[in-house]
């Protein structure tokens, strides 16, 4: 299912019919509409204009195309701001901000809400049930972006309410928030202000600021859970819901929406200016391998069914600097989403703009109109291919395209936590916590991302390694359940930070890690981080050294240890900083120490010594299989040969095996030439392309 976003409003109604016909004609399949045209649909209170949707909608179903309509509520009307102004965000600085531009509202006014309610419903009841709209999109990239969150009184009083429901009583929350010390003490949960970094004199209190991280996320949620219930009063039962979640966006959790959305979705950007930083003098145009494939295996893991609603076509706008893509990196990029099981491919947008917002944006069409860009012409190609590939890329897994399988705990409470009191302000938690995502990935792992706070239990022993990067912030149960992962086999790999405090977020009455220590059987003898312009030196069992600056724990493993790292400096020379130790039926390995390189180096070490048939994929490439397919991704700048031992002789269905950058190679994969030995493929959650 591939398709692209639309904008009727935005063009002149007699250009839509050959617009239409050029979006099927380059093979596509939907056309997504309504975004932001809530003016367009309302221009004033209560008077509605669904003529020119109509006639849009008509022209998409007589040129063959399915729809997914999109709420507009990212964009409320001048006449929203200004007949009702407590429905606009307000700042940390206490500016409401103005209209102009767009997602200024704020989703816990009740004003927004009412109007937001009744544009939605109007539209669910309009085209619930028509039988090319295929699914619905809640709103834009819910949240503030860079100025999340909203501080109105509105949020204020909805803050309050969530307080009072998380802690019942006052004294409950002044105990969880530590507030005898300071003077910070509350006698009603009304006397609580939101915890503002413009207003507080000085350091907020940090449970405070976790509450507010929470709440903010989570009032997000309900309001697209608000939005989806409305929608399913009158929409036809087999739509389904969705919104697009910014990818990597940490101020809203999509596992925090926990009713409501049949498809999870991502607006994707791959080459946006934020290049992580791997190897290689073109890679910038192709994108971060790891940090896509996480994106996806992430949305995998909320219900099975997501989808890429936005994909950049091209160069884009907004980033530091919007590079041009490298030839054939859109298609990669629609390839890797395929590989990881989306259901869904689409574009931001068609026709590049030639006024107003976003200029410079590229599209699947020239400004001119007409002509094709280079995007769209891989579009094109993708969806060629994919109709050719159909039957495979849906296929049951039954003759063994199936991965090993490894499953990676994604704590956003401890991430969030992390990054509220970092301790050094050089530690990233989350770039920490994708170095130990990029190691598994990089060793041709199927990676499962699962978050710790499930309802029902999971049975681990399904994966064969189990990494628990920076959960900080423990349950007891966890623990235990982590050690009867080891004891039962399991290969269970931890990270520095690993359990030093409760869900609270308080440490507990021990030594500092005294929880870690109980599991592993080893003394931490305490942590560092160094300031900017010191390194210090790692030494590897090999001889070689590798540069720490930013954390990195002191440890003091048993006798029957395998120590992975050294410290070759500082006053704890010789101390280890990552080993392993076999515990029970299982191994145990903590790498105690976090550097660039380092990290995914000592994982791949870590879990090679238990599984030496484990081989690396070659630098910046992916791996992965869909159905009948096993799908090869060239994300270097230089020619990769696909290794044998992937394709095992099966000749390119796609591509060739010396595939240049980002090539795309794929085969089908035979009983005989399965890659790896394992579980279940990707197509035990994706779903239907
Ligand atoms: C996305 C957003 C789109 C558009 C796009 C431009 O983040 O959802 O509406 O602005 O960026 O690249």
């Amino acid at each position: 299912m591939i398709g692209t976003y639309y904008y009727p409003e935005q063009w002149p109604s007699k250009d839509w019919a050959a617009d239409f016909k050029r979006m099927r004609a380059m093979g596509l399949r939907h056309v997504h509409m309504a975004e932001f045209a809530w003016v367009q649909l309302e221009p004033r209170e209560g008077e509605f204009r669904f003529d020119w949707l109509d006639a849009a909608v008509d022209l998409a179903e007589a040129n063959d195309l399915d729809i997914i309509l999109c709420t507009p509520t990212a964009t409320p009307p001048v006449w929203v701001a200004l007949d009702y102004p407590d429905a606009l965000m307000v700042r940390a600085n206490g500016r409401r901000v103005t209209h102009g531009s767009r997602a200024q509202r704020c989703v816990n006014a009740p004003a927004f809400n009412r109007l937001a309610g009744r544009i939605t419903t109007k539209m669910a009841q309009r085209y619930g049930q028509l039988g090319r709209v295929i699914g619905w999109q809640l709103d834009n990239e819910i949240g503030h972006y860079v100025n999340a969150p909203c501080h109105c009184p509105a949020c204020e009083r909805a803050f309050r309410q969530y307080l009072q429901a998380r802690y019942g009583e006052i004294g409950t929350l002044n105990q969880a928030w530590g507030t005898d010390f300071w003077s910070q003490n509350y006698d009603s949960f009304d006397q609580i202000a939101l915890p503002n970094p413009e207003t507080l004199a000085y350091l907020p209190n940090e449970h405070a600021l976790l509450d507010f991280r929470r709440f903010f996320s989570r009032s997000q949620a309900r309001f697209l859970e608000r939005q989806a219930t409305l929608l399913r009063r009158h929409i036809a039962a087999r739509a389904w819901v969705t919104h697009n979640f910014i990818a990597g966006d940490n101020q809203v959790h999509p596992r925090h929406v926990t009713g409501g959305l049949d498809l999870f979705t991502l607006t994707l950007y791959p080459v946006a200016g934020r290049f992580s930083g791997r190897t290689g003098a073109e890679c910038f145009r192709i994108g971060d391998p790891m940090a896509l494939a996480f994106h996806h295996d992430f949305a995998r893991g909320h219900n099975g069914r997501w989808g890429v609603m936005e994909q950049q076509p091209g160069q884009v706008n907004w980033g530091p600097h919007n590079c041009r893509p490298f030839p054939g990196a859109v298609r990669l990029w629609l390839w890797t989403a395929v590989a990881h099981g989306a259901e869904l491919l689409d574009t931001y947008r068609f026709r590049q703009p030639r006024c107003g917002c976003e200029q410079y944006h590229a599209g699947l069409i020239h400004l001119d109109g007409t002509s094709v860009t280079a995007g769209g012409r891989e579009f094109s190609q993708v969806a060629a291919e994919l109709e050719t590939l159909a039957a495979l890329v849906t296929a049951p897994t039954s003759s063994g395209a199936k991965m090993q399988r490894a499953a990676i705990l994604h704590d956003w409470e401890s991430l969030t936590a992390l990054a509220i009191h970092p301790q050094t302000d050089r530690f990233d938690p989350v770039a920490a916590w994708l170095r130990y995502y990029a190691a598994l990935k990089q060793l041709g792992f199927e990676v499962v991302v699962l978050s710790p706070e499930r309802r029902r239990p999971l049975d681990l022993s399904r994966y064969a390694v189990l990494c628990v990067p920076y959960v900080d912030l423990v349950a007891p149960q966890w623990l235990a359940e982590w050690s009867r992962y080891v004891d039962g086999g399991g290969h269970l790999i931890l990270s520095a930070r690993s359990a030093t405090r409760d869900r609270k977020g308080h440490f507990p009455k021990t030594r500092y890690g005294q929880w870690v220590m109980d599991l592993v059987g080893a003394r931490l003898e305490g942590y560092d981080v160094l300031p900017v312009g010191q390194q210090g030196r790692i030494a590897l069992p090999d001889g070689s050294t590798h540069p720490w600056e930013v954390w990195a724990e002191q440890w003091q493993p048993p006798a029957d240890a395998e120590i992975l790292a050294t410290f070759g400096d500082q006053f704890y020379a010789g101390r280890a900083a990552a080993f392993q130790r076999d515990l029970g039926e299982g191994r145990l390995s903590l790498i105690g120490v976090d550097a660039a390189g380092l990290t995914e180096r000592l994982v791949q070490t870590a879990i090679i010594s238990r599984r030496p048939d484990r081989v690396p994929l070659p630098e910046n490439c992916l791996f992965h299989t869909r159905g009948e397919l096993g799908i090869f991704l060239n994300y270097a700048d230089r020619p990769v040969r696909v290794p044998d031992h992937l394709h095992r002789g099966a000749p390119p269905l796609v591509g060739e095996l010396n595939l240049p950058p980002a090539g795309v190679c794929i085969w089908r994969i035979s009983g005989i030439s399965r890659p790896d030995a394992g579980e279940a493929s990707c197509s035990d959650t994706g779903g239907v392309l």
